[in-house]
């Protein structure tokens, strides 16, 4: 392991059951993974990050686990997860995967047994109330399917707290036991070679009356301890954040660099779409701006996209009603506080727009994660229930059965079909083919990144540009100056830059192109965006 590789990384979230199913029962599974390293590798993805792979009834897509220390059988088996140890890491990249505290599925034999028998152990692994009126100042996430965060269980005559799904009891971490049962599963994980983890859902571990249930003191304890227990025995192994809150608070998870080691950083995100939507680049600035300073060794992961609905959490009301109005124009998009849309008809499909918003991400601090499909720019489906309809089958081929995801005759997902998404439009192999496709873009913008550490760094300055339109940003390190201009307008923009910055670039790195030596004055397209140094 390098030292702190985490730092300047590409991460790529990887929904196994997308992604190649190796066995044509059509689903996709940890053998595909493999088949499909290389692929990973030539994008220049350094760490994968696993979505849920544990037995499941998939109610949640996983994130409902019923057995915690065995992989789903769609998924593949034990030797399979450490036959992808090996073979990611020959190939030099790291692997992370969910790690899911605060709550399992109702169907995992914990919460059985708890069913079954009032007298059992377990039943104090849940949170249990006779009245189901506790907590009442904590929000309801999945707004749009659960009325409560109380469920009643006529088994055992109470009600028990779930901050998801009714499907998915909350674990109780005021109890020793289940707290050390929940270590042991990380360190089962980390055993067999994982790097790290993404934690899920980290600000619920605990409750308590009187608070909105988020963030407490007692989950900070929980989650420093065991961050100490990976570090001791697991020393290099990471832990990020799932933790969707403001900066300030988010900021708690890094603790004095002994809680996470990374945490997504929620507030950027929507700020990105609002910045390209309004011509303005005071939402970016804002989140930039308003991002806290964290300790050494931490670092933040940020995203344009993920397998959720795009989380409208971390805005005010109004620019949420704005953003829906924007970017959800059928009611059908709208789930909970978010978007159930992908990325590439977010941004109307506009290849221009599409590239702009990566050249945007990977300008400014964190390591990005790009979200399957979206390198290729891959299409949804807003008739599927829930989430899924940004989970479909990857294209890998236009001229392959399925897309070339499986050779299987019923698949757990239809491919995309509408005709602007369609595999003979949008798949890998035509793409690697094309020089100004999508996926060529992205291989260029990693290894542009890649080869500039000072860009994953926290060190960014705003300069102010001659056009209210663009966001203009200074990057340097490493003896190097870099200046990412963004025209974030729908008409094109001169930009002038200040004389006192003295700025001499000679390359444009986005298109490969010298810049001549006495050019004063910029001239960008609609959503051009373009890299100085
Ligand atoms: C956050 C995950 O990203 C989401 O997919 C899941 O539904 C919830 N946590 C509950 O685990």
């Amino acid at each position: 392991m390098t030292e702190n590789w985490y730092q300047n990384a590409i991460f790529y979230e990887l929904y196994v059951r997308a992604f190649r199913d190796s066995n044509g029962d059509g689903k996709g599974d940890l053998p595909g993974v493999i088949e499909k390293l290389d692929y990973l590798k030539d994008l220049g993805v350094d760490c994968i990050w696993l979505l849920p792979i544990y037995p499941s009834p998939l109610k949640d897509d996983g994130y409902d686990i019923a057995d915690f220390m065995h992989i789903h059988p769609d998924f593949g088996t034990v030797e399979d997860f450490k036959r992808l140890m090996n073979e990611a890491h020959k190939r030099g990249m790291y692997v992370i995967a969910d790690l899911v505290l605060n709550h399992c599925s109702d169907q995992h034999y914990w919460f059985q047994s708890a069913l079954k028998d009032p007298m059992s152990k377990y039943k104090d692994y849940f949170v249990w109330s006779k009245t189901g009126k506790e907590y009442a100042d904590t929000r309801v996430i999945f707004l749009d399917t659960e009325p409560s965060n109380w469920t009643y269980s006529p088994e055992v005559g109470e009600f028990y707290w779930h901050r998801f799904y009714a499907s998915q009891p909350d674990l109780n971490y005021r109890n020793p036991a289940l707290q050390e049962e929940m270590i042991n599963i990380m360190r089962y994980w980390a055993s067999l070679g994982l790097d790290g983890f993404r934690a899920d859902a980290v600000p619920y571990l605990f409750e308590r009356e009187g608070t909105n249930c988020e963030n407490l003191p007692e989950t900070h304890d929980f989650l420093k301890k065991i961050r100490a227990i990976l570090d001791k025995e697991y020393p290099g192994r990471i832990l990020l954040a799932e933790a969707n809150q403001w900066p300030n608070d988010v900021r708690e998870y890094f603790g004095d660099g002994d809680e996470f080691t990374m945490a997504f950083h929620f507030p950027l995100m929507p700020r990105i779409y609002m910045s390209m939507k309004k011509g303005d680049p005071a939402p970016i600035r804002w989140a930039l701006e308003n991002t806290p300073a964290i300790p050494d060794g931490c670092q933040w992961c940020t995203f344009l996209r993920n397998h959720d609905e795009l989380t409208l959490e971390m805005v005010t009301e109004e620019e949420r009603q704005w953003m829906w109005q924007q970017y959800a124009p059928d009611p059908k998009m709208k789930l909970n506080l978010g978007i159930r849309r992908r990325f590439a008809p977010l941004m109307d499909n506009d290849i221009q727009k599409m590239k702009q918003a990566n050249a945007i991400l990977f300008s400014l601090p964190g390591t990005p994660i790009i979200y399957y499909g979206d390198e290729i720019g891959m299409g949804d489906n807003i008739d599927l229930f829930d989430r899924n309809g940004v989970r479909t089958p990857m294209q890998w081929s236009a001229k392959a059965k399925n897309a070339g995801f499986s050779e299987g005759s019923t698949l757990y997902a239809p491919v995309i079909e509408s005709p602007e998404y369609s595999p003979t439009r949008v798949n890998v192999e035509d793409q690697q083919k094309d020089p100004e496709s999508m996926l060529n873009f992205m291989k260029h913008i990693v290894k542009l990144r890649k080869e500039r550490p000072f860009l994953a760094g926290s060190r960014i300055q705003f300069i102010e540009s001659t056009n209210a339109a663009t966001l203009c940003v200074m990057r340097e390190g490493n003896g190097r100056r870099m200046l990412a201009i963004h025209n974030l307008g729908e008409s094109s923009a001169y930009v002038t830059l200040p004389e006192r910055l003295n700025f001499k670039p000679q390359m444009e790195l986005l298109t490969g192109t010298p810049v001549p030596a006495d050019l004063k004055t910029y001239e960008l397209a609609p959503h051009q965006s373009v890299w100085l140094e």
